[in-house]
């Protein structure tokens, strides 16, 4: 019986300590919230201060530090799943040279006071700042997977041209706390230039197939 008292104990404490260190947590990342947040100029135009707005799937990501608990990883696959839409026409594969200048650019979302792209500047995919594409390309980053041949290596089918746009639509529809920018959900690019970048990762006359 004493043992047992004794175990409760030290459960309920144990218990305390981590409500404990939770609230820490919390007050602390409110903390770092609000020194990032006055870190920007008064003075900036409104718009930057609307991108540190999360959305649930954000809050959600930042909560479980992106590694949700699988109920919740599911949802967030699911919920985004239901927000991709496809171009009128319904054909998911557009062209390779359209998208290659798309897939190489990295313009249009440029903050800051001294070189901020003006409003209405054409913007890129910027896939390069995270894959290889191209194998003439060598300026490229790393933190996705090397998109190089794609198409020769997991084919060309009617599923792989619907994997990519929809990945590339929303990438969080696949990966639930992704580092891959959700470009056609946050109307980054059209539903159209979308299959332009398609084009360019799947069709075989694109140098990403190219050797
Ligand atoms: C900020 C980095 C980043 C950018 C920009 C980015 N991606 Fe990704 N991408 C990733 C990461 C990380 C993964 C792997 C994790 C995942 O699946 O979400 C990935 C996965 C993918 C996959 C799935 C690969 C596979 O083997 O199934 C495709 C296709 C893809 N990206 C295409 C693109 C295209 C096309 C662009 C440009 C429009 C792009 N990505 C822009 C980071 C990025």
């Amino acid at each position: 019986m004493k043992t047992r008292l004794i175990a409760v104990g030290l459960l309920a404490a144990f218990a305390t300590g981590m409500a404990v260190a939770a609230n820490k947590e919390t007050s602390s990342t409110s903390e770092a919230e609000k020194a990032f947040r006055s870190s920007f100029r008064s003075d900036n135009p409104g718009y930057w201060m609307k991108r540190l707005d999360q959305d649930e799937t954000m809050a959600l990501c930042s909560k479980y530090k992106n590694v949700p608990p699988k109920n919740v990883k599911l949802k967030i696959e699911r919920d985004q799943m239901a927000t991709i839409r496809y171009p009128i026409e319904g054909k998911l594969i557009g062209d390779w040279r359209e998208g290659e200048k798309l897939a190489s650019s990295g313009k249009g979302g440029h903050i800051g006071f001294i070189q901020p792209d003006p409003p209405g500047t054409a913007r890129g995919g910027n896939c390069y700042a995270c894959h290889q594409m191209s194998p003439k390309e060598v300026a490229y980053g790393t933190i996705g997977p090397s998109l190089k041949h794609f198409a020769k290596t997991r084919g060309s089918s009617e599923e792989i041209v619907k994997y990519v746009y929809d990945k590339v639509y929303n990438s969080n529809a696949f990966t639930a706390c992704t580092n891959m920018p959700r470009i056609g959900y946050n109307n980054w690019l059209t539903p159209e230039q979308i299959t332009h970048i398609v084009a360019y990762v799947l069709d075989p006359e694109s140098p990403v197939n190219q050797e």
